[in-house]
Parts: structure tokens; C-alpha cells; sequence
């Protein structure tokens, strides 16, 4: 069998990677690590995997010209998951295709109390005598005051050694009466810990300061197990599908997180040793392939999850470079995972007599509502429309991505660094729809109308044109806003406005009751909240009380890890949480249907 060179350009240094006769080109990268847009797996739907070609392009395949414009086919663009590898390539991965951005900004001020489960401690110990003979580890075990401590034989085995040539004089590292390590002198100041949030779609790891609860430094890039699929579902059918599916993402994300780990102490000239709690938070799906726990009952009715409730594992048992403890946090349900406990916790809408709404949209939509007396919860198949994955010219909040758009403007939209539009990002995808609402564009179904059906100036006429694949608009040049694409969003946000529908019924209040409504994500953070509230993503009762908190589940996440109490005020919310399937609840069709008028 023949092997080719294939070299890649992406991000600006070129990359030289190696693929057999035969190997199709998306799997190679993805074997590689190169990440690329890939919402659909590989299947030829989504025409998000695009690569341009240097050297060694193939004709363009029909879903190459069904995808692309015929500039971008001139330009050498093909689709990745259509190319048979028979000969050495130069490609380049554009920007738009692999462009995500990562939310790693929450609340600063978190209202804990720092007193995390790690107890770091530099101890004077009396050493031995003849009148003395108590062991080492009762010996530590009474320096620290407390009634018993463990240690694992490995550390039995060097404990003596340090205490003798420390002349007693040790920084001991305990948690949960586990003795963790020794060191020799006073180590008490280097006590670390990181909080994760392992998104479906991003993952952020934050290195925490144990002793003053301070956030160092934080490292965050795509989720590993991405190039296998974008959503839960498909990552699920992957472990089911795939021989060593499960071991593959349980690998992806281990290792990027122990590769984060690494990156953060070495930067921060730490040592791995150091750091002694990893709190991680995610959707039940992404902690049980955190967890290598297979998860195929998540995927098919009734929706049972192996686990949901707090899951402590060593982590060396983890392969993670730690002598201490990771904790997976407490979830509620196969849809309702530690991120939202995290941002429940978070935000505090559990401590509030007044009532509370937290919707959390990304690649998933999962929400809930209540107050000190109870909180319900439930999770929408919102799909990541407004992550711009399943919108034609979708992208993440970079450079150049159409993140506004205002038709009364001569120039009717604004990019990221007012940069040469390349895509559109979730806050454009929102504003393009609102406009067409408001504009009469589309009408309230959401079909979008000939221009001559429209009392609009040419300027905006102009725009709308009758493709193959239907009507689209365009923003500019080759970007272009489609029929499907206005049809996504209406799907989305009726399945996140009948949730919502639903949450307010079973808590037994109506929105004008609800004081605050907490918009979790990156999304969030970045949407024009006219444009949400003007296509029905927001009920109209809560203008006016959205407030958006940025990566609510990474705040919680720190939180656990800073406070002992905070794990169990999360496990208290866990255990407290309502979970409502929507799928068992004979009124969402209806709510459902009704909420896709615009
Ligand atoms: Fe190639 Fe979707 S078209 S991954």
C-alpha cells in the first residue's frame, strides 16, 4: 500500500501528516488531530469540513458543488469528508472552518468562603523516641488533629525516608482523610486545583489557587471529541457504532484535559504534584465519556443514565497526572448534567425566595425555573443553531463573523474586528431572523418571500434570490442567509420557548412571576436581546429582566472546588431538582407548534 504526504496549513504554521492509499481525508485529519467543522460526521450534509486544496485537488464531487459557490469550487475548496487520498496534497483549513470560539468568562465574584475538601498543611513534628513510638502515619494523623488518615501503600513506602531526612519538619496534603503526599520543609503556599467545564462543543480548564481561591490561569480550546460528532447524539451512536468508540472519546478528553493540566502548570512554572482536586462539570453525556461509563440508555427511551450523583476517582485511576482527586460533579438526569447544578449554584436562584429562570443554550438547550422552594428542569432538542453549526455560513464568534445585522443601515451588517465577513455567528444568526421578522421578509410561518411579493427598496429586494436548494438573502458576497437556515432557528427557538412554556406550568407560576432570567453560554453573553425577545426565543413578560453570566457552569465549577460546602449545597440541588422529559408531556407538540409562528 502507497503512503502520501499530505501537508496541512491551519492556524499559520504548516503541519506535515501522513495518510495510506484509500484513507478518506476527514478521517485522517481527525486521526490527526486536525479539527475542522464537522456537524454532520462526515456524511456530506453539512458542507461545514471545507478545505482548500494547493496541491492534488479532485474534481469537485456533486455535494462539493452542492455546498459550495462556484468561486470557492475555482479556489481549489473541496469538502474533506468527500476526498479519497490517492496521491500527496497541500491543503489549507480556512478560518471558517474551524472557527469556535470558547466562553471562559463567568462571575468573578463568587459568594463562597475558601475551605476546599484539600487540606495542605506544614506540620513540626515531634520526632520518635523510645517513650514515643507511635507510627508515622498516627504521628501525622495527630499533628493534624484529626481522628483518622489513610494513605496508599506507594506512599507508605516513601513516607519514612522523608520524614527522617526532613528531621520531621513535613507539608502534608490530605484529602478527605486520604493522606495525599509528603514533602519535606514548609510546601504549605503551593496547593492547586483545577475546575473543568467539559463542553459538548468547548472545554475550559481553570487553575485555581487553593489557598487564596484566586484563578491563575485558565486554558480552553474545542472539545477533543468534536471531530466525532457535534452533538450528544452522534458521539453517543460513535461508542455505539464504533469498535473501541467508547475508549476513543473517553481518550480524547482524558488526555485533553491531563494536556490542558500539564500546559497550565508549566506556564505557571507549577509542578503536576501540586495540584490536588480537578472538579468537572458537563452534560450527563460528556461526563460519562469523561468517565469511559457507557452511555447508549441515554440515547433511547427512558433516557437512564448510569450515573448522575457526585463520582470521586483518583486520578492516576483516571490517567490524569495528579496524585489527587478528580470529582465529577452531581447531575439530575440524562439531559440535565452538572453544568446546569453548576450554573443553578452559580447564580443562586436556589437561595431566592423570588423565582428564577436559567437557560443555558449551546449545543444543547437545557433550562430551569424555581426558587428556594423548588426547582424544575428540562432539556430542549434546541440543536446548535445558534453555535451557528447547522446554519450554512454558521461560525463561532471570531474574526470577520457577522455578529450583527441591521437592515435600516446603508451597510447592513458588522463583523468581529469589522473584518471581511467569512460566516455568521450565533448573535448575527438571532438578528438576521429578527430583522426578516421585523421587515416582513419572512412571514410568520417563516417563509421567506419573492422579492416581488415584498414593499421593501430594491436595496433590500436585490438581496433575495431562488437558488436550487431555495430562497436565501444575502448579507454579502457569498454569505448568504437561507431558507433552511431561517427554518433551523424557527426549530430551535420553539423547542426552547415551549421548555420554557412547560417549566413555568410545572412550577405553577407564569412568566410575569419570573423576577430574572439567567442566560447561561456564549451565546448569551453576545445576543442582542431585542432581536431574541422579537422572534419569541425570550417571552416577551421578561423584557427587561435578562441577565447573561457567561460560563455559569465553569463558575460552579470553581465554586465546588474552592468549597467544601459548595459540593454540598450542589448535591442538595442535584438531589432536589425536578426533572420533566418533554418527550412524556402531551401538551409540548402543541406548545411546540404554536411557538414556530414568528
Ligand atoms: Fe463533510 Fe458535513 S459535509 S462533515
Amino acid at each position: 500500500m502507497r503512503t502520501f504526504q499530505i501537508t496541512v496549513k491551519k492556524d499559520g504554521g504548516p503541519r506535515v501528516i501522513y495518510a495510506n492509499e484509500g484513507d478518506n481525508l476527514l478521517k485522517v485529519m481527525i486521526k490527526e488531530g486536525i479539527y475542522v467543522q464537522t456537524p454532520c460526521g462526515g456524511k456530506g450534509i453539512c458542507g461545514k469540513c471545507k478545505v482548500i486544496f494547493h496541491k492534488g485537488a479532485k474534481e469537485p464531487a456533486n455535494t462539493d458543488i452542492k455546498h459550495l459557490s462556484e468561486d470557492e469550487i475555482s479556489r481549489g475548496m473541496r469538502l474533506a469528508c468527500g476526498v479519497i487520498v490517492d496521491e500527496p496534497m497541500d491543503i489549507e483549513v480556512p478560518t471558517v472552518a474551524s472557527a469556535i470560539n470558547v466562553l471562559t468568562t463567568g462571575s468573578e465574584d463568587m459568594d463562597i468562603q475558601v475551605s476546599p475538601f484539600v487540606i495542605k498543611k506544614y506540620l513540626n513534628l515531634t520526632p520518635p523516641s523510645i517513650h514515643d513510638q507511635r507510627s508515622d502515619i498516627r504521628r501525622i494523623q495527630d499533628g493534624l488533629g484529626i481522628t483518622s488518615l489513610s494513605a496508599r501503600s506507594k506512599l507508605m513506602r516513601e513516607m519514612h525516608d522523608v520524614l527522617i531526612k526532613s528531621d520531621y519538619k513535613v507539608t502534608v496534603s490530605v484529602y478527605k482523610g486520604e493522606l495525599l503526599n509528603i514533602e519535606a520543609g514548609d510546601a504549605s503556599d503551593k496547593s492547586y486545583g483545577i475546575a473543568v467545564d467539559i463542553g459538548t462543543t468547548t472545554v475550559a480548564s481553570y487553575l485555581i489557587d487553593l489557598t487564596s481561591g484566586k484563578v491563575i490561569d485558565v486554558e480552553s480550546g474545542v472539545n477533543a471529541q468534536r471531530p466525532y460528532g457535534a452533538d450528544v447524539i452522534s458521539r453517543i451512536n460513535y461508542t455505539i457504532q464504533q469498535k473501541d468508540g467508547l475508549t476513543t472519546l473517553r481518550d480524547a478528553i482524558v488526555n485533553q484535559l491531563g494536556g490542558m493540566l500539564i500546559k497550565l502548570c508549566e506556564r505557571n512554572n507549577m509542578e503536576t504534584k501540586h495540584v490536588y482536586n480537578v472538579t468537572v462539570v458537563g452534560n450527563t453525556t460528556m461526563t460519562h465519556l469523561f468517565l469511559g461509563v457507557p452511555c447508549e440508555s441515554i440515547a433511547v427511551s427512558p433516557y437512564i443514565p448510569v450515573v448522575t450523583d457526585l463520582v470521586e476517582v483518583p486520578g492516576r485511576e483516571m490517567n490524569m497526572p495528579i496524585d489527587g482527586y478528580v470529582s465529577v460533579l452531581p447531575g439530575v438526569a440524562s439531559y440535565v448534567g452538572s453544568d446546569i447544578t453548576a450554573g443553578i449554584l452559580a447564580c443562586g436562584m436556589h437561595k431566592s425566595e423570588k423565582y428564577s429562570l436559567l437557560l443555558d443554550l449551546g449545543t444543547n438547550g437545557e433550562m430551569a425555573v424555581g426558587n428556594k422552594d423548588g426547582i424544575v428542569s428540562c432539556a430542549t432538542a434546541a440543536g446548535p443553531a445558534f453555535e451557528g453549526a447547522t446554519i450554512k455560513w454558521g461560525i463561532g464568534g471570531v474574526k470577520g463573523a457577522v455578529s450583527k445585522i441591521d437592515l435600516s443601515q446603508d451597510k447592513i451588517y458588522s463583523t468581529i474586528g469589522d473584518a471581511k465577513p467569512i460566516g455568521i455567528c450565533g448573535s448575527g444568526v438571532l438578528d438576521a431572523v429578527s430583522e426578516f421578522v421585523k421587515y416582513e421578509i419572512i412571514n410568520k410561518t417563516g417563509r421567506m418571500y419573492k422579492p416581488e411579493e415584498l414593499d421593501l427598496p430594491d436595496s433590500l429586494k436585490n438581496r433575495i434570490t431562488t437558488t436550487d436548494s431555495g430562497k436565501q438573502f444575502t448579507i454579502e458576497g457569498d454569505v448568504v442567509f437561507t431558507q433552511k437556515d431561517v427554518r433551523e432557528v424557527q426549530l430551535a427557538k420553539a423547542a426552547v420557548s415551549a421548555g420554557m412554556k412547560i417549566l413555568v406550568k410545572e412550577a405553577g407560576i407564569e412568566f410575569k412571576d419570573v423576577e430574572t432570567i439567567y442566560v447561561a453560554g456564549g451565546f448569551g453573553n453576545f445576543m442582542n436581546i431585542e432581536s431574541a425577545l422579537n422572534i419569541g426565543l425570550l417571552p416577551k413578560e421578561l423584557a427587561g429582566k435578562v441577565k447573561s453570566i457567561g460560563n455559569s457552569a465553569g463558575t460552579g465549577s470553581k465554586m465546588c472546588l474552592l468549597s467544601e460546602s459548595a459540593i454540598g449545597e450542589l448535591e442538595k440541588i442535584s438531589n432536589s431538582t425536578k426533572y420533566v422529559e418533554l418527550s412524556g408531556r402531551p401538551d409540548f407538540e402543541g406548545l411546540f407548534v404554536d411557538s414556530m409562528v414568528f
